[in-house]
């Protein structure tokens, strides 16, 4: 692996590095996903998703798919066939699939988790995303701390493209160097249910967003507190893309995050 630009990531909160995962893992990824759709028994899930009173058993399936593999449509894609209504399958594909867990475990991942700091990383969250065609939806802006907590925070995205990802077709977003700024919100559980608490109302810094432009196979590293998003794809092309996150055992991951995995002990590359 090259070197990595440390002093970059510590200024702009990101990197995007070209090239970092070989068209065949690529092709082996989208090609598992296509797979896990076509086994995937959409009733009672649509169901879940389609009715408003459900809110409890949507509520209850997201939560479970911090050790699951789970799928989520796009909201209000009830006309399209399931390969074509899917926002995402998450959160434990690294642990539970096995093409998944070979390929987010490669020595260039563990490598690169070690340069930015990490030393006792640990597998958290994956996450399969569709941004479908005309229909994938806006990410609004957030910073992954919110979703997952350690203290002192290290949690770190590692999003690859599995296909070019542009502005046509809503490629990541991200506001350089905002992650110097504080953490503004947590999702959390409280009691049995999840709620967005505010830490800090500091609004996002008035920094002109860049679109982080990236081809098929390369990777975007994301530190926890970078305010980033992505718009709507309106365009005909699919954006696919597989991101991983990473905690780093020594700090402590807070029991009132949303993902749990009392059942699923973490792991790290090996
Ligand atoms: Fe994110």
């Amino acid at each position: 692996m090259n070197a990595v630009n440390l002093e970059a990531y510590a200024r702009d909160g990101f990197l995007v590095i070209e090239d970092f995962l070989p068209q065949a893992d690529c092709d082996a990824l989208q090609a598992r996903a296509a797979e896990l759709v076509a086994e995937f028994d959409p009733g009672s899930v649509r169901t879940v998703f389609s009715t408003r009173d459900q809110g409890h058993a949507r509520d209850r399936y997201f939560q479970e798919s911090g050790q699951a593999i789970h799928f989520f449509f796009e909201e209000g894609a009830t006309d399209q066939p399931v390969s074509l209504a899917l926002n995402k399958i998450g959160h434990a594909l690294h642990d539970l699939d096995p093409v998944f867990d070979h390929i987010s475990r490669r020595p260039q991942f563990a490598a690169l988790a070690h340069s930015l700091g990490l030393e006792e990383p640990l597998l958290l969250q994956s996450m399969y995303l569709f941004k479908q065609p005309r229909i994938g939806a806006e990410v609004g802006w957030h910073q992954d701390a919110t979703y997952l907590c350690t203290q002192p925070s290290t949690v770190t995205g590692f999003w690859i493209a599995l296909d070019d990802a542009d502005k046509e077709n809503g490629c990541l977003m991200a506001l350089p160097g905002a992650h110097r700024g504080p953490l503004r919100e947590r999702f959390r559980q409280v009691g049995s249910e999840m709620a967005t608490e505010i830490l800090d109302t500091t609004p996002w810094p008035d920094i002109e967003p860049v679109a982080l432009d990236a081809k098929r196979g390369a990777l975007v590293v994301l530190h926890g507190l970078l305010p980033h998003a992505s718009a709507p794809n309106r365009s005909p092309r699919q954006r696919h893309a597989y991101a991983l996150h990473l905690i780093d055992a020594r700090a402590d991951y807070l029991p009132d995050n949303w993902l749990q995995r009392p059942g699923l002990p973490l792991r790290g590359f090996a």
